[in-house]
């Protein structure tokens, strides 16, 4: 898997810039999104240090140096797509779209935790729901899609974990 960034210099007191500006205007990525700006809606997801990360309220001076920043824009793998990417897509599980990095990063950090936990189990779509939802023990944050495909993205959340757990 590739790792995107790791942050250099960015433990200062002084840098109070967002993750989500430093990732977009300096760094050009377009993944990760500006949804509510609240931590609310889960547009702006970047894995941090593993971690799912809202990041349209984590500044600068919270990232340790050296973390490892994972963005949508290096999920594939050299040209091979990861295999939630790829599911969304079969599943046409996107309206309009804007929702879809915080559905993919914040479903990538749950299922690699499942998974480092020993659970090599595909989550039931309850689990999924809750998943999205916040009410799960392992994820109090939720994920919203203002189009309501929420049907489509949990079906491509399962059939994304059948492949990551082989
Ligand atoms: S833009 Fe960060 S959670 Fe909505
Ligand atoms: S597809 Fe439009 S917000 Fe989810």
């Amino acid at each position: 898997m590739q790792a995107d960034y790791q942050s250099t210099g960015t433990g200062s007191s002084q840098n109070s810039e967002q993750l989500l500006y430093w990732l977009r205007d300096r760094l050009g990525q377009q993944g990760p999104r500006f949804g509510c700006g609240i931590a609310q809606c889960g547009a702006c997801t970047v894995l941090l240090d593993g971690t799912p990360s809202r990041s349209c309220v984590q500044q600068m001076h919270t990232v340790p140096d050296q973390s490892e920043i994972r963005t949508l824009d290096g999920l594939a793998d050299g040209g091979e797509p990861h295999p939630l990417q790829r599911a969304f897509v079969a599943l046409q599980a996107a309206q309009c779209g804007f929702c879809v990095n915080g559905m993919v990063m914040g479903s990538l950090g749950w299922l690699e935790a499942r998974i480092a936990a020993g659970n090599r189990a595909v989550p039931t779509k309850e689990e999924v729901e809750d998943f999205l939802s916040g009410a799960s023990a392992d994820n109090t944050r939720n994920y919203l899609c203002r189009c309501g495909t929420h049907t489509r993205i949990v079906g491509a959340i399962r059939s994304a974990a059948k492949e990551m757990v082989r």
